[in-house]
């Protein structure tokens, strides 16, 4: 049996050179991408036809062949599901109904609508039935903590200034909220992992907007329990925590939560991560974006960088956020070219 290079690194083997995947691989910096998603004028709907959003997952894959996939969906897709209202407008990013306080939540369904989430299960077992035995399939749900910053602040923000008031002002009613979300994101998860998950990733992009004071209560406690929720489940599916923006509290986060890898945004020290992490905890980044974009002499320097940062324990590389659109996939060829020669 094949054992896929991305669970030889999750399982804490060093394995060289690194297994590749990157966040936002489906996307629209692929002509191909572009031309699936002109026929979704909503983005919504894209996510929930299997067909659509399985063809999209390959289409990375196929053309790079990264060592995984990564479900084609969206962190709010759960919010969604839970009776949220969501929707994507052009330009402007998502726009949600706002969470005011603890009696918004009980405006939450309690459990997931099969009719919502159900078709994402079946993007999930399309994708896995068409991976090359060595490919893994990432499935994932948004942290907690950033699924409610979208919910408090109606979209997207450039300081979370009201999910931040909300943490410090209301803590009993904006706990309930994050509570309700990681219940839910177990579930979520579990689905995937039941459909042909090989690894789930939680993406708390705006982890690093809390003060440390409240990191542990509203980012590492969720995380914990989605992790040991799982495993009560009976699956062993490693996890992929990805804190973003989290800094010196990066390597707490990943002896506290049970994570077999956390993922360094661009910003933070990949050796400074390592030195500070318990052993066997792989490390997944962290690419500058710009760089990839650029391409050249300067993606080559960059991506030598970031393989002699990793270097020395198991790793994953990747970027640091996600693709921007304007990356030409040339540059994507050429990156895995040269990871794959080392
Ligand atoms: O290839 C992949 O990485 C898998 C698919 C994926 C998407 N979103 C598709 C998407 C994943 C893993 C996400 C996660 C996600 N979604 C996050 C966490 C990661 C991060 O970027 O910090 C967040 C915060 C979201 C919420 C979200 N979705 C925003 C703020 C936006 C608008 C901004 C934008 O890039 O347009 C989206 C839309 C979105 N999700 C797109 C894609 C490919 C672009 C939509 C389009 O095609 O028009």
């Amino acid at each position: 049996m094949t054992v896929k290079p991305l669970l030889r690194a999750l399982s804490g083997e060093t394995v060289w050179p690194p297994p590749v995947w990157l966040m936002r691989q489906a996307g629209r910096y692929l002509p191909e991408y572009r031309a699936i998603r002109e026929k979704f004028p909503d983005f919504v709907a894209m996510c929930v036809t299997p067909e659509a959003a399985a063809e999209v997952t390959l289409q990375p894959v196929r053309r790079f062949g990264m060592d995984a996939a990564i479900l084609f969906s969206d962190i709010l897709i759960l919010p969604w599901a839970l009776g949220w209202d969501l929707r994507f407008s052009h330009g402007e990013g998502p726009v949600l109904a706002r969470w005011q306080s603890e009696h918004d939540t009980s405006r939450l369904n309690s459990a997931l609508a099969p009719s919502r989430y159900a078709p994402v299960m079946e993007t999930v077992r399309l994708v896995a039935s068409a991976l090359a035995p060595a490919q893994a399939l990432i499935g994932f749900a948004g942290g907690p903590f950033t699924v409610a910053c979208y919910m408090v602040e109606g979209g997207g923000s450039p300081d979370h200034a009201a999910t931040r008031t909300a943490a410090l002002a209301d803590p009993e009613g904006f706990s309930g909220l994050v509570a309700a979300l990681t219940e839910a994101t177990i579930a979520y998860l579990a689905a995937q992992i039941e459909a042909g998950a090989d690894v789930v990733m939680i993406f708390d992009s705006w982890a690093g907007v809390l003060p440390p004071s409240l990191f542990d209560r509203y980012v590492s406690q969720p995380t914990r329990r989605i992790v040991n929720g799982l495993r009560a489940l009976g699956h062993k599916t490693p996890v992929i925590g990805f804190p973003r923006l989290a800094g010196s509290l990066v390597a707490t986060y990943a002896g506290h939560t049970g994570v077999a890898a956390v993922g360094v945004d661009t910003g933070t020290s990949v050796r400074h991560v390592r030195r500070d992490l318990p052993s066997g905890i792989a490390i997944q980044g962290n690419l500058d974006p710009m760089a990839l974009k650029v391409g050249g002499a300067a993606l080559t320097r960059e991506a030598a960088f970031v393989l002699d940062q990793l270097s020395g324990g198991p790793a994953i590389f990747n970027l640091g956020h996600g693709i921007v659109p304007q990356t030409p996939p040339q540059h994507v060829a050429d990156l895995v070219t040269q990871l794959r020669s080392v």
